[in-house]
């Protein structure tokens, strides 16, 4: 008769293990708390100075007992101040910028949104695992959509216009003297209105292959006074009109297409000869061991939930995924036909490429 043996635990390492879970759990279910946060405008109004639950039940028009269960999660999670002796919350000033001012560049609250609309997906993601099908960026929740400008647009604010394009060779020049300019797979028009506004001279034309996204992106251009310069229309990367753009550029989104050879190519010929396209991607070392970090961690969980099944609902399907690194882009424009292409510059979160014909 044999004797089931448990294995040898290091305790220490299995506590540290669980330590790391309750953290992890506790993150997963903050998702949803941060979601109803900015929904009901709590952190704004948190952010007028500390209240008690019952203060900011009425300045909010939201219910007391639950607002008190919220404001409890998020004490706990260090996303509010909690001051025991007078029994009020607040937030600090850093909260205060990362959760309540929606023009920081470290505005936290469309991340959330971003991952709550993703994991709308897993059901039909887990079933993919085992028949390899795609699903398409139009496919998603909404929360996916206006999650993804919400928490892209402060990072494009931040760095864009003021590093971003300086560093490519004479772009800023170009644009600044009146240029034409294609944002492709451009989404809800976060970049391309920020690039509108800040080059009144030039004229662009946003394109994404998802017209609720592009119909979301012709409101916003309507509504910042730019619709006179700024053109959206649904377009496949591979299809986008026009010619002699000065200037493309695509953000976080090449790796997102079934065939960004294709893409690329198409971009090469819509380029004018002394044109420049810009390709930012998420940050990503080139070795999966060097990915193996919080960052990484972010991006290769939504490259699983959107990217990934994004690419492989599309022809040729080569699901390059969000941390493709420097080494496969360079081999997508390359073999597109670019003859330059290099890192321009980089951020915590970005690498930004430049390739000229
Ligand atoms: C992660 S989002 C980025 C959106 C936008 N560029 C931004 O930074 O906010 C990826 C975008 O790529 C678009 N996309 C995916 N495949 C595409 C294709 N083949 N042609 C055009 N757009 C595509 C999706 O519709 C989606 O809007």
């Amino acid at each position: 008769m044999s004797t089931a043996q448990s294995p040898a635990l290091d305790m220490d390492k299995l506590n540290a293990f669980i330590g790391q879970f309750v953290t992890d759990l506790g993150a997963a279910v903050h998702t949803g708390m941060v979601v109803i946060g900015e929904k009901l405008g709590l952190y704004k109004a948190l952010a007028n100075g500390p209240v008690t639950a019952s203060e900011l039940a009425a300045k909010t028009q939201t219910d007391e007992r639950y607002l008190k269960e919220w404001l409890a999660s998020q004490a706990a999670g260090g996303y509010i101040t909690y001051d025991a002796s007078t029994g009020k919350f607040g937030l600090s000033q850093e909260q205060a910028f990362a959760l309540a001012m929606e023009d920081s560049p470290a505005y936290l609250p469309g991340a959330f949104e971003l991952a709550l609309g993703s994991l709308a997906a897993v059901p039909r993601i887990a079933e993919s695992f085992r028949t390899g099908a795609g699903m398409g960026w139009h496919e998603h929740d909404d929360g996916v959509f206006h999650g993804c400008e919400k928490f892209f647009r402060p990072g494009y604010a931040a760095n864009l216009v003021s590093s971003w394009i300086p560093a490519l060779h004479g772009v800023r020049e170009r644009l600044e003297a009146g240029a034409r300019v294609a944002d492709v797979g451009c989404g809800k028009g976060a970049s391309t209105l920020l690039m509108a506004k800040s080059f009144p001279k030039s004229r662009f034309y946003g394109f994404d292959y998802h017209d609720k996204s592009i119909a979301g992106a012709r409101e916003s251009a309507r509504r910042e006074g730019v619709a006179d310069r700024v053109t959206f229309e649904v377009a496949k990367a591979k299809e986008f009109p026009g010619k002699d753009y000065d200037f493309v550029a695509v953000f976080d989104c090449l790796h997102d297409m079934g065939d960004p050879v294709g893409a690329a190519a198409h971009v090469r010929q819509s380029l004018a000869d002394n044109g420049t396209w810009m390709i930012v991607e998420p940050f990503a070392n080139d070795q999966l061991k060097d990915n193996l970090n919080p960052v990484g961690r972010v991006y290769y969980s939504f490259s699983t939930l959107l990217c990934t099944p994004c690419s492989r609902s599309q022809e040729v399907g080569l699901c390059l995924g969000a941390q493709a690194g420097e080494a496969n882009i360079r081999n997508v424009v390359t073999t597109a036909g670019f003859s330059r292409f290099r890192r321009a510059t980089e951020t915590p979160f970005n690498i930004v490429y430049e390739a000229r014909p």
